[in-house]
């Protein structure tokens, strides 16, 4: 297959590309990125030096640069996106250009073009927000849509479109939406790797107001090994919801980052909390588990300290990327 994964340059995306290349070496992997400032060719600069890695610096807003893309393409992994809430909150407008139009944009040209597949990659976080106390209460995907950020509304724009392109020209389309990731290659302004971070240059720990929100981690290569079997073998019309049953509130995330590094609670810094910040998420992943045979491999605890042990390893990645 010809794949066209759109922001192949972020923190995802990167690491999609890495997996599909190992478990597929007989596909062609191309990749769109407009190189935002989440967009890091060098991350994905070994598989174009290995001739692995087809590379377009490109925007998904831009009919010209995504119609002959898509039309060679056998499917498209839609991944690139504006991608941090506390942007969205800031500023709506880039989140809806992107997310919302520079999907349609793709859809668009989808539907001309002569597609196996094309799978959405989105976020749980389109389905609101859980309460604390009803640890029984999890996603699953046929929970009601209710974002409660402009970043998680743009992305059910996002997924109300490539919905309605199944229904109205049956474009084989597939959905997935998935829980917070960590790993390699993940920009220093979200949790984890602003934690370590700041950890690593001798700075305390922002945490957003109480720290008692609940997050349902998944490493990223969890991630990808679900998209990977969805993108082969997932139904058309299908939405899946990958998680890896790991709740953790961020307290206990920061507290699990300090005993890494050997660091004490002194280290955390409670700052006024973010707008509308949801309080829980979590995922239920039976349907892909059960339909698809998919397991995730990494146990958070672990993957976590093997995530430090590459921000450790890896400074001149992120060095660039946070203020002096
Ligand atoms: N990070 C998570 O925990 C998580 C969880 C669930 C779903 N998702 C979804 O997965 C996808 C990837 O997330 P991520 O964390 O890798 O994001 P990221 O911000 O690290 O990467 C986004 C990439 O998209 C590119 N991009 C942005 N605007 C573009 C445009 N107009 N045209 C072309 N490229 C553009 C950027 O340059 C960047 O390389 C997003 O759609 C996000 O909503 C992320």
């Amino acid at each position: 297959m010809r794949v066209l994964v759109t922001g192949g340059a972020g923190f995802i995306g990167a690491n999609l590309l890495y997996l599909l290349a190992r478990n597929h070496p007989e596909d062609t992997l191309v990749t769109l990125d407009a190189l935002t400032y989440a967009g890091h060719r060098e991350s994905v600069r070994p598989l174009e030096d290995s001739g692995r890695l087809e590379f377009h610096h490109g925007d998904i807003r831009s009919r010209e640069t995504v119609e002959p893309l898509v039309r060679a393409a056998d499917a498209v992994v839609h991944l690139a996106a504006e991608s941090h809430v506390d942007r969205s909150i800031a500023d709506a407008i880039p989140f809806l250009e992107t997310n919302v139009l520079g999907t349609g944009v793709l859809l668009e040209a989808a539907r001309r073009a002569d597609l196996k597949r094309f799978h959405l990659v989105s976020t749980d976080e389109v389905l609101g927000s859980l309460p604390l106390d009803r640890p029984d209460l999890k996603f699953t995907a046929t929970s009601p849509y209710d974002p409660r950020s402009p970043y998680a509304a743009s992305k059910a724009g996002a997924d109300h479109l490539a919905r309605a392109y199944f229904h109205t020209y049956g474009l084989p389309v597939t959905l997935s939406n998935c829980s917070n990731n960590f790993g390699p290659y993940h920009h220093p302004e979200k949790l984890i790797p602003l934690a370590v971070t700041n950890l690593l240059r001798g700075r305390k720990v922002p945490v957003y107001g109480d720290g008692k929100n609940v997050r349902d981690w998944i490493h990223v290569e969890d991630h990808c090994s679900a998209l990977d079997l969805i993108l082969r073998r997932g139904t058309p019309g299908e939405t899946y919801l990958i998680g890896a049953d790991q709740e953790r509130t961020n307290n206990e995330v920061v507290r699990a980052l300090l005993h890494i590094l050997g660091k004490g609670a002194e280290w955390i810094e409670y700052v006024p909390d973010r707008l509308g910040h949801d309080r829980r998420y979590a995922i239920d992943a039976r349907l892909i588990r059960e339909t698809l045979g998919w397991r995730p491999r990494f146990e958070f605890e672990e993957a976590l300290r093997q995530t430090v042990q590459w921000y450790s390893d890896h400074r001149e990645w992120w060095m660039p990327l946070v203020r002096a």
